[in-house]
């Protein structure tokens, strides 16, 4: 028998299937997120640990675990996981490769249309001002535009899809370019980042947070965008540089944004707590009154991190942590992450 915690927030039939499936196991449930700050006594104890994105599980707090065997995190993206300490020790961490190739690029045209189509103006204005002024709202087609996809992987290839859907002129980058998709998907690559940016009128993310993505879009690179571009980005907040990205919708060079992430998002979350216990760096201040300023902006739409969050794709992000935990306690791991070995 293991004892299996699970931290972050789960609905309630979430709790339920796991208690069902895991039922021989000895089960901890935190709704709060593990991090260095939070590391409850009984849960030391634990042979496995499944965590969320909004999780900090830091060498220190790996070393809190004497017991851990596997990280299982309900997630794609494990940036969030000291991989280099995990590997030290031997315990194996998975996620969950693929679920939401859809649910996330689906999320993306969400941000983009209510930016193009300016749907959150138009609600806000009739909803919350009771106004009906259809000669505010011009957005803009997309229909003949270019659409910029950085990352050609799994969300990043749906994206592309969706583009053509909507008879954009479709360009690829990927660090990793797979020639063959060009013909199966309908796009081209280019060869460089910057010759991407150059030619784009909608810019959208969709790679890992990597030492290598750090701040891909950034002060050197933004004003490279044609003027009046959009920039969406589903991937993770600290792949783009807020200063650069603030700056640039400031003076009007873009022409919008569509955030599902943001550098900091802890931050904005739980703000007073990080004020009175955290170590808030003047940078994270700083970036954290930039987030505000951007929610406010009327051409920047910000979600909180939601672009997973779908019925279907929660299901199956569920089955997959399952079958991770299962294979962790046979000792035939699957989805295992490694630490990056010499990619970029
Ligand atoms: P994937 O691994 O299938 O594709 C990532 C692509 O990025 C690969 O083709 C890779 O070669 C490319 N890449 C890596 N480094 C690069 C670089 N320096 N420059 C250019 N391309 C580079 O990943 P997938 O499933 O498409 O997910 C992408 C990211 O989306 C995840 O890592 C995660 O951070 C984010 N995500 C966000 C969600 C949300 O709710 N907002 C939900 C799920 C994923």
């Amino acid at each position: 028998m293991a004892t299996i915690a699970f931290f972050g927030t789960l609905r309630s039939w979430e709790e339920g299937v796991i208690r069902e499936h895991l039922s021989d196991h000895t089960l901890l449930f935190y709704p709060t997120p593990l991090s260095p700050s939070f590391i409850p006594e009984e849960a030391k104890e634990a042979d496995i640990i499944s965590v969320f994105v909004d999780a900090q599980v830091s060498a220190d707090v790996i070393a809190a675990f004497p017991r851990l065997k596997g990280i299982v995190t309900r997630s794609t993206g494990y940036d969030h996981i000291d991989l280099e300490a995990a590997a030290e020790r031997g315990i194996v961490v998975a996620n969950v490769p693929s679920y939401g190739e859809n649910t996330v690029a689906e999320h993306a045209f969400g941000l983009l249309l209510a930016l193009s189509k300016r749907i959150v103006d138009g609600y806000d204005m009739l909803r919350q001002r009771g106004e009906y002024d259809p000669s505010r709202l011009t957005g803009f087609d997309l229909k003949g535009k270019t659409l910029g996809v950085v990352g050609t992987g799994r969300i990043g290839q749906h994206a592309i899809r969706i583009g053509n859907g909507f008879q954009m002129r479709v360009l690829g980058y990927d660090a990793y370019p797979r020639k063959e998709l060009e013909a199966e998907l309908g796009f081209r690559y280019v060869d460089s980042l910057e010759e991407l940016l150059r030619q784009v009128n909608v810019l959208t993310l969709h790679v890992p947070y990597l030492p290598s993505t750090h701040h891909l879009i950034n002060r050197d690179n933004i004003r490279l965008l044609p003027k009046g571009a959009v920039i969406i980005n589903t991937s993770r907040g600290p792949v783009v540089e807020t200063e650069a990205l603030f700056a640039a919708l400031v003076d009007g060079h873009l022409g919008g944004a569509g955030l599902d992430v943001v550098e900091e998002e802890g931050f904005i979350k739980d703000e007073l707590n990080l004020l009175a216990h955290g170590s808030a760096e003047q940078h994270n201040l700083r970036v954290a009154l930039m987030n505000h300023k951007l929610i406010d902006m009327p051409n920047v739409i910000v979600t909180p991190h939601s672009a997973f969050n779908t019925r279907e794709a929660l299901e199956r992000i569920l089955r997959t942590s399952l079958e991770d935990i299962d294979a962790i306690l046979q000792g035939s791991p699957v989805n295992v992450v490694e630490p990056p070995q010499g990619r970029v």
